[in-house]
């Protein structure tokens, strides 16, 4: 199985090159030494990850052809507007949408507040939409690999914080690497993102061992550890890690405040700030449904996400889990993240954004819906079977034993059926 579509690198200014597939042509950071034009290369976030022989790639290719151009037809098809069912509402949104205009907060306000399911299916329509205009049929799926259950933070909302009874988990740098190599040589990922609680028990030496290790299989090395220090970050970057998953939680500083101990907002969003400075390819976002959240929290969370310009847009509904203060809390609409979405991807058009696992335990056909409503990317969790029920970050999570057979086969099933590649190779 092939999640990347190989591209042929044709024309290189510094660290930046030209690769182009079946006539698109995309820019990406080269992070290679010794690659010249004409090479055959797989680019992962924007980041080339690594070279491919030309005999492997011109086969890949050949079996690309006539799928990619189905695809594309399917995915275009799905993302045309029916213009009848437009209200005047929808319609004035999509005309400043289509000028490339910036909607105001009174009109992202508005649009949250929709709620008819007609108008709610153009709201998606229009954000689908968006999508394929900026993205063509473009679709990511990366591989998660959650590596410890540990976690000195004690958040509310976590199933994993400081204070819950919980078997807890370290994996070792071995059982990390054998299973990036298992997702990287059995399922061709390209992309991986390496996650755990606040572990300090990983210190500075060990992430960075366990970086090397995995970009050593010449995949894009997405790291997710939480809150540490600057110069962490800058270790693991030299380490080799290119990008980096921190959620700053909620724009609203006292919610954060009384569901975060310990911690601060701004201590948060300064090193999401720095690991944008870095030059992390970065993702980041907010939960939704949090108790007292307002309509105007979540736009405010949307915009802030914006101001800290990621690369790729991560949020989900909280799921609750049990034996937290906020085991009890009302379940989330699933349309409310689908709403959110869809704002989103008109606030910036050009951004990634991810179905998070969250939406498809709240939901399981909010997946399908969410990749409808303006969303282009996936992940897929290939932790071991004996840890995975254990990152119970929340309670009946849909991939607990989800083999990744399974899991990839109806990725699979979904991107060929809405007509997407999994041509996640450039920005
Ligand atoms: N429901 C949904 N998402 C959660 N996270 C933590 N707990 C929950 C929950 N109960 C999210 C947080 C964190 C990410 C790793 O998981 O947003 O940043």
């Amino acid at each position: 199985m092939c999640y990347a579509i190989p591209a042929k690198l044709i024309a290189i200014h510094g660290k930046i090159g030209t690769i182009d597939y079946f006539g698109e042509t995309r820019k990406i950071l080269l992070d290679l030494d010794n690659v010249k034009i004409g090479d055959y290369v797989y680019a992962q976030g924007g980041v080339l990850v690594r070279t491919i022989p030309e005999k492997e790639a011109l086969e890949i290719l050949e079996y690309w052809k006539e799928i990619f151009f189905e695809l594309k037809k399917t995915d275009e098809a799905l993302a045309n507007i029916d213009q009848k069912n437009l209200s005047p509402n929808a319609l004035a949104v999509l005309q400043k949408v289509n000028l490339r205009k910036t909607l105001h907060k009174d009109e992202l306000l508005s649009l949250l507040a929709l709620k008819d399911p007609k108008e709610l299916q153009v709201l998606y329509e229009i954000a689908n939409n968006v999508r394929s205009r900026e993205h063509g049929n473009a679709s990511c799926v990366h591989g998660i690999i959650e590596f410890s259950n540990y976690c000195t933070n004690n958040c509310y909302y976590c199933g994993i914080r400081e204070e819950k009874a919980l078997e807890r988990y370290r994996m070792s740098q071995e059982e990390i690497v054998s299973a990036a190599k298992h997702a990287v040589n059995h399922y061709g990922f390209k992309a991986l993102v390496l996650q755990s609680g606040e572990d300090l028990w990983y210190d500075d030496d060990k992430l960075c061992a366990i970086v090397k290790e995995v970009r050593k299989l010449g995949v894009l090395v997405f790291v997710s550890f939480g809150l540490r220090s600057v110069e962490t970050y800058r270790k693991l970057y030299e380490a080799g890690a290119r990008a980096a998953l921190l959620r700053f939680e909620t724009s609203n500083a006292d919610i954060f405040a009384k569901m975060r101990p310990r911690t601060k907002l701004s201590d948060r969003i300064n090193l999401i700030k720095a690991l944008k400075e870095i030059g992390y390819v970065l993702a980041t976002g907010f939960l939704l449904g949090l108790p007292d959240e307002t309509d105007e929290d979540i736009v405010n969370n949307i915009l802030l996400t914006h101001s800290l310009a990621p690369d790729m847009y991560s949020f989900g509904p909280l799921i609750p889990s049990s034996n937290t203060p906020f085991a009890k809390v009302a379940k989330v609409n699933p349309d409310l993240v689908l709403k959110a979405m869809a704002l989103t991807r008109f606030v910036a058009p050009d951004s990634n954004i991810l179905v998070t696992t969250a939406l498809e335990t709240l939901d399981p056909s909010a997946k399908r819906g969410a990749l409808l409503a303006g969303a282009n990317s996936m992940m897929i969790n290939v932790t071991p079977m004996q840890y995975r029920r254990l990152y119970g970050i929340y309670d009946n999570r849909i991939d607990a034993d989800r083999e990744v057979d399974k899991s990839v086969q109806e990725t699979v099933e979904l991107l060929y059926n809405l007509g997407r590649a999994p041509t996640d190779i450039g920005v």
